[in-house]
């Protein structure tokens, strides 16, 4: 008799994954409040305007910050489409620009608690997503807890985001330490890239990211890749109190000509690594899950 941990692993690795493109971008960070909601939603405008179809996935448990940001109340959690026969489409909320996104509520962490019918829904419906959008941005807590490090392991993409604060890179680094150290991840299938936020030029961002890049690759033999630095903007700030995105409020701060020209970067970079979509991604991280 098989276990319904080994059942749930040999569904997951018969279930063929639905042929997508979707680019899945994990934006994480080592310590908290550095600026990874801000830059999940602003990038998710720039994209936008640049012509990509987006939708962002917010997977930070404890806040709702997408929701908050986009100034948009959901109806609906991924828990709904777990738990109340709720299908993909009745979950997505419309921010600006008609903007998808998902919240995570409650759903993220049941995800070990699913059946076998609820894994297998979870996925098919997720695999819908995969072909209503060419990037899907996840945005995360950060990353020390072990729930998030696991998203991060199972993402291809990850976007890591730090400040000049001697604690945001340390913790970077921390975060960095700990997934090399995770069996699940793997070095080749990872593509790190990095966001220096709240910097006062891009000078000091790429030095920063320098520092971080150094030390990843002398004693974790990681490579970084940098993706350009966020000024830091009062403008950004103005638009949190008004629960409007800074790329929509004030189009041309610094901040948001600084998260114009990373969008572009990340456009520019040509994916190579065959785990693509967030149907295959979340069969990854729920596969960690059961392997633990
Ligand atoms: N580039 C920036 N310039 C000025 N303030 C910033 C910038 N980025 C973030 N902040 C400030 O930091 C706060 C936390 O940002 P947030 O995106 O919520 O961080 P996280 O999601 O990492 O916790 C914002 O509400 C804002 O006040
Ligand atoms: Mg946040």
């Amino acid at each position: 008799m098989m276990d319904q941990a080994e059942e749930l692993r040999s569904i997951l690795k018969r279930q063929n994954p639905i042929k997508s493109n979707a680019r899945v971008i994990t934006v994480t960070s080592g310590k908290g409040g550095v600026g990874k909601s801000n830059i999940s939603v602003n990038l998710a405008i720039t994209l936008k305007r640049l012509g990509k179809r987006v939708i962002v996935f917010d997977a930070d448990f404890g806040l709702a910050n997408v929701e908050v940001l986009f100034g948009v109340v959901p109806q609906y959690n991924l828990a709904d489409l777990m738990y109340k026969d709720k299908g993909i489409k009745d979950i997505l909320s419309k921010g600006p620009l008609e903007i998808e996104f998902i919240s995570g509520g409650s759903g993220i962490q049941e995800l070990t608690n699913l059946s076998i019918d609820q894994v297998h829904y979870l996925i098919q419906q997720l695999g819908e997503i995969d072909e209503l959008a060419d990037v899907i941005i996840i945005d995360t807590g950060a990353g020390i807890s072990n729930s998030v490090l696991e998203f991060v392991i199972a993402s291809s993409e990850i976007l890591l985001v730090t400040t000049p604060e001697p604690t945001s890179i340390t913790d970077s680094y921390a975060l960095l330490k700990a997934l090399n150290r995770n069996k699940g991840f793997s070095k080749e299938l990872a593509q790190i890239k990095v966001i220096t936020n709240r910097v006062s030029s891009e000078n000091e961002g790429r030095e920063i990211f320098n520092k971080l890049s150094t030390v990843s690759k002398k004693f974790l033999d990681l490579d970084l890749e940098f993706m350009g630095a966020v000024t830091y903007d009062l403008n950004l700030q103005k638009a949190v109190m008004e629960q409007r995105p800074v790329t929509m409020l004030y189009e041309n701060s610094n901040a948001s000509q600084d998260i114009n020209n990373i969008a572009k970067r990340i456009l520019d970079i040509e994916i190579q690594t065959p785990k693509k979509g967030i149907a295959q991604m979340f069969s990854r991280l729920i596969k960690l899950k059961l392997t633990k």
